[in-house]
């Protein structure tokens, strides 16, 4: 046996019944919290060390002192068990970097890792040992506030991104003291909540559930994720946080997961409300059987386990196995030789230079070129440019949801990151979305907007009806484009928009998310041409509110939409097609793909698929080349198109590079219609692309 498993072992035979309930709470200190029951061991882990809720706003953080100070009481109970200090370190700590969604936007895994890591880091610095990150829910419908948390509609890309999350926060070693554990949440399908409305049931296959949403899950247990907390919603009628054959049989039967499970918000005892449970002596049975075994902030484990055990209903093993668990990771992260943080640390480890290059160098790579028409971008034949909209004076507007240790006043303004990175002898004007900025269009070459969603219109329950720009937007944007000036239009959002007329009116459309405190310089480099935009769409962009769910790797159905036919697939007021597709996005060269190449006609084992990629324009950039394939004939009807790889080169112009993928036969499975996974022989196509919809087609059979 493992010298921790020996430990946990001995710690476990000294331990009352009421000592192993505390190390399964979770608590944090609001208002009527009694510190003295950290003195009694009755608190597992506290979460948000010295502050209340912080999904919106900012929020007063942790400290090394306020975390020491509750560790120092932890410690002075009769076992002493280390306290483990949770928190929503989400994208960023101190150093705000974009929003998961734009993050994803990046394709670029080695960079969000780093990001992690960063904000690891710094987390570390003040006390924090623990993060509720990262979020790997899929999303298909943007109404859903939280899709700003996520890596997008894609299961690939959400498992590259989680993997590379789950190594940047926890490292290859917990203990080291620049690491935290990380939390893959929330487990599991909580973005399929009907209606984008969160909080809400939801009802997906089988099928759907294992191909994708669980691959990124599964892709964060495999990186060696801490944590997993299981998800507030009802899918197919099992309420997340009670579902023993998703959180028991699969996460650790199949996989083998060996961490320890969080529920989410006083999710425990809304199996009430559910409709499951009884009462939260019921509901806490429920959900510890289902396989959670630290009960987020409800109390019910605390307040009735003890009972429930000693009348027999819950045997004691079950209670010893999710204390196990716990203290497994308690022991991996280092807490027991290490519980407290040096408090001078902070000083010497937030928000370092290294850390908002970082930032802003994430931020570029995350913003997405949507149009060019005419190559009006970058910015460099316009004397007199005027900056209008409600972002101009952005701060921690920029930083978007889930940003509470950020500090607004870290960021420099919108409008005065412009300044500094335009080019010399560039006059700028400013303005917010009024009649200023109408008259003084007059004046200017061409026009920039900046507009879009605050964060508090992004993130948890904030969910919207209604795609379309913010109210009163939209008629700016056409007022603006009624002055026939040239039009770059900058989005700021938290989703996809549905901006299809504004696409239309504008010469340029930049989409920059919410991307964090180094956004506005990110923001002037690309628009001045100092960087080229390389990011591409995470998840599709509707034309309209009507089209979601939308996403690129759906059915072809009986009667696909092409070809176009009054009785194929279809609405009568809308193309069928996406606004953007998936991996969409432009740079300021141009690229084409030539002389696609299928290593054999039958793949054994695996096969190599390789194109020619040109940089036609006249700039060096950075193309993403993506593969897809499409598996023809399936015992169940299969996708459209999958994404399989992607990877960025770098072209000089007139430069050509072949880029070559490596096809594994395992990277084909799907659930068949016996529910079991594997392949099928048949034909498949696959495509070297751009975006979902173009690029090369070959083919192969297995
Ligand atoms: C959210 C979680 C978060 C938790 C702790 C919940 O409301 O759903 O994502 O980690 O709060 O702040």
């Amino acid at each position: 046996m493992s010298s921790t498993e020996n430990f946990i072992n001995h710690l476990l035979a000294q331990m009352t019944l009421e000592e192993k309930l505390g190390q399964l709470n979770q608590s944090y200190p609001h208002e009527n919290f009694d510190p003295e029951l950290l003195r009694q061991g009755k608190v597992g882990s506290l979460l948000n060390a010295s502050g209340a809720l912080t999904g919106q706003g900012f929020s007063e953080s942790s400290s090394a002192e306020v975390c020491n100070h509750f560790q120092r009481l932890a410690l002075e109970a009769r076992l002493k068990i280390p306290l483990l200090f949770g928190r929503d370190v989400v994208h960023g700590y101190r150093t705000v970097f974009p929003i998961p969604l734009a993050q994803a936007a990046s394709f670029d895994p080695e960079l969000v890792e780093e990001a992690a890591a960063v904000a690891a880091r710094e987390a570390r610095a003040e006390g924090i040992r623990w993060t509720f990150a990262p979020m790997v829910d899929i999303a298909r419908d943007p109404r859903w506030g939280r899709v700003a948390e996520g890596a997008g509609e894609d299961p690939l890309l959400g498992a590259r991104i989680a993997a590379a999350a789950v190594r940047g926060f926890q490292g290859n070693d917990l203990s080291r003291p620049d690491t935290v554990v990380a939390c893959a949440k929330h487990f599991v399908g909580y973005g399929a909540a009907e209606g984008g409305r969160d909080y809400e049931s939801g009802e997906m296959s089988e099928a759907t559930l294992r191909d994708i949403y669980l691959p990124p899950f599964e892709s964060a247990v495999r990186a060696g994720v801490g944590t997993i907390m299981s998800a507030f919603i009802d899918l197919n009628g099992i309420p997340a946080t009670a579902n023993r054959r998703l959180l028991t049989d699969l996460l650790r039967g199949e996989w083998g997961f060996d961490g320890f499970v969080v529920s989410d918000w006083n999710s425990v005892a809304e199996l009430v409300s559910h409709g499951v449970a009884e009462d939260r002596a019921h509901a806490a049975r429920l959900a510890l059987y289902a396989g959670v075994d630290m009960d987020m902030v409800s109390g019910a484990y605390l307040d009735t386990l003890a009972e429930s055990v000693r009348n027999g209903q819950v045997p004691i093993e079950e209670v010893d196995e999710a204390v196990r668990r716990i203290l497994r990771i308690k022991h991996r992260a280092g807490l027991f030789e290490n519980p407290y943080t040096d408090p001078q640390r902070a000083a010497r480890d937030l928000l370092t230079d290294r850390a908002r290059q970082l930032a802003r160098r994430m931020a570029c790579r995350s913003m997405v070129l949507l149009k060019n028409k005419g190559d009006i971008l970058p910015l460099q034949n316009f004397r007199r440019i005027l900056v209008a909209g409600n972002f101009v004076h952005a701060r921690g507007e920029l930083y978007g949801t889930w940003s509470p240790d950020g500090r607004a006043e870290d960021a420099t303004p919108l409008h005065e990151a412009l300044r500094q990175t335009a080019p010399r002898g560039t006059e700028l004007l400013f303005a917010l979305n009024d009649d200023r900025a109408f008259h003084l269009a007059h004046r200017a070459d061409v026009v920039v907007l900046v507009m879009g969603e605050h964060p508090i219109r992004s993130g948890e329950n904030a969910n919207v009806s209604d795609l379309g720009l913010p109210p009163g937007q939209a008629e700016f944007v056409e007022m603006m484009a009624g002055l026939g000036k040239p039009l770059v239009l900058v989005v700021f959002a938290g989703r996809p928009l549905a901006i299809t007329r504004q696409v239309a009116l504008a010469d340029a459309v930049l989409y920059a998310w919410h991307p964090g405190m180094e956004g506005g310089a990110a923001l002037g480099e690309i628009l001045f041409g100092q960087e080229s935009p390389s990011g591409r769409l995470p998840i599709t962009f509707p034309r309209a509110t009507g089209q979601i769910p939308i996403y690129y790797n759906h059915k072809n159905s009986g009667r696909p939409v092409s070809p176009q036919g009054p009785f194929a697939t279809r609405y009568l007021d809308l193309p069928s097609t996406p606004l953007f597709p998936f991996g969409y996005g432009l740079t300021y060269t141009t690229f084409e793909y030539a002389n696609l190449r299928v290593g054999s006609e039958v793949l054994r084992g695996a096969i190599e698929v390789s194109a020619e990629v040109t940089n036609t324009g006249s700039r060096s950039g950075r193309e993403l080349v993506q593969l897809y394939v499409r598996d023809l004939v399936g015992s169940r009807t299969r996708p459209v198109r999958e994404l399989k790889d992607f990877r960025h080169v770098e072209l000089q112009p007139g430069e050509t590079r072949r880029v070559t993928f490596i096809l594994r036969e395992e990277d084909l499975a799907f659930t068949r219609a016996d529910g079991t996974r594997g392949v099928e022989p048949g034909t498949f196509h696959v495509w070297i692309a751009p975006d979902s919809q173009g690029g090369l087609r070959g083919e192969f059979v297995i």
